[in-house]
């Protein structure tokens, strides 16, 4: 028998309810909405990731879209399993390495993640192919990712505001010292922009329809004079059933989101009043590193900031944090060993 063919595989995974991304050998060679496209009648997969996505919303009877995904955690269980499984695929990482001896996965998960929520990933894991399945926490990850020493003694605190979970955790030697995590998220704000459009306008419109209104409005903010720029929103007014078009301005959604970013803010007040005071001293110092997508909504650090008044860092690449140091663990697991569980 020749063993030297033998390879072991290690992937790193970032499962997250808006986006998955997979590492390997440093690369990120998956960055994919986390949705799928099924025949409703043989639960057969038809599309994943950003296939599947512009399906959403515009199915026949016959396809169905799941995004298996809620708050962070798997709740649809075969969509995550037939998910994780194509994505997977598309690596093409089996089919370039038919003699590899094993497939290890680090998935990176919330910090409010239950047992049964973690066995769903495990079993959806090892029936796409993993033969080790490995967990360190988003906020951890997402602090390694951003350049942070998260062994050190001196505090991190890191907000990351995802697509369904908004982590916050107070981080010291490589270990959560206080977390808070609620489901106030990016998919919150969506809802928010959907129900203002129905309370204020009659007017009904989709998912995607109210996400590409936060992104627009987000990349607006950055320009001149963005207070003055109107933008059109398509939808079915709810009282004569005909498509209508609404002008709104940016201040319209800040207006839409208020709640939802209280709620952001209390939490972040709650952790910190949670903090002992040493780590409270440090975070007072090097400020507050905020990650996910949601740090890249129209003027919340300038918010948060002008609420909490604290530094607010944003980190380079809020989207891709968590799936960098995911990547850095997964390279030196010896080193990272007190992070990682199963
Ligand atoms: N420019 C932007 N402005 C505002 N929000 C944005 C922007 N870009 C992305 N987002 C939002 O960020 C969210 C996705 O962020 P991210 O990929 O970090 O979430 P996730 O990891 O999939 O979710 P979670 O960690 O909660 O499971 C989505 O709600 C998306 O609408
Ligand atoms: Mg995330």
């Amino acid at each position: 028998m020749h063993f030297k063919f033998l390879r072991a595989l290690a992937i790193g995974v970032d499962l997250g309810t808006a986006n998955t991304l997979i590492c390997f050998n440093d690369n990120i060679i998956v960055n994919e909405p986390s949705i799928v496209a099924i025949d409703a009648n043989t639960k057969i997969l038809l599309a994943s990731g950003s296939q599947a996505k512009i399906m959403h919303e515009k199915t026949n009877g016959s396809i169905l879209t799941i995004n298996p995904l809620k708050g962070g955690v798997i709740a649809d269980f075969t969509g995550a399993e037939l998910m994780i499984k194509a994505f997977v695929d598309r690596t093409g990482l089996r089919s370039k390495n038919p003699f590899s001896s094993s497939l290890t996965m680090l998935f990176s998960v919330p910090t409010g993640i239950t047992e049964v929520e973690k066995r769903a990933v495990k079993t959806s894991a090892i029936n796409s192919g993993a033969s080790e399945v490995l967990m360190i926490y988003e906020p951890i990850a997402s602090a390694i990712g951003a350049g942070l020493d998260v062994g050190s003694s001196e505090g991190i605190m890191i907000v990351d505001i995802g697509g369904g979970t908004t982590q916050i955790a107070i981080i010291s030697l490589s270990g959560i010292v206080v977390e808070q995590s609620i489901k106030t998220a990016g998919n919150t704000f969506n809802n928010d922009i959907r129900s203002y459009f129905k309370r204020e306008h009659n007017l009904l419109i989709g998912e995607r329809s109210a996400e590409d209104i936060k992104i627009k409005v987000s990349e607006g903010s950055s320009k001149d004079g963005f207070d003055l720029m109107v933008w059109n929103v398509v939808g079915r007014d709810l009282i004569s059933g005909i498509p209508k078009s609404v002008k709104i301005c940016h201040s319209d959604v800040i207006y839409a989101l208020e709640k939802s970013i209280i709620r952001i803010e209390e939490t972040i007040i709650k952790v910190l009043e949670n903090a002992p005071p040493e780590l409270a001293s440090d975070i007072h110092i090097n400020g507050i590193h905020i990650s996910g997508g949601g740090a890249l909504l129209m003027g919340l650090v300038d918010r948060l900031k002008a609420k909490i008044g604290l530094k607010f860092n944003t980190v380079e690449e809020p989207l891709t944090s968590v799936i960098k140091g995911t990547s850095i663990v997964l390279k030196d697991k010896k080193k990272y060993s007190s992070i990682i569980f199963n």
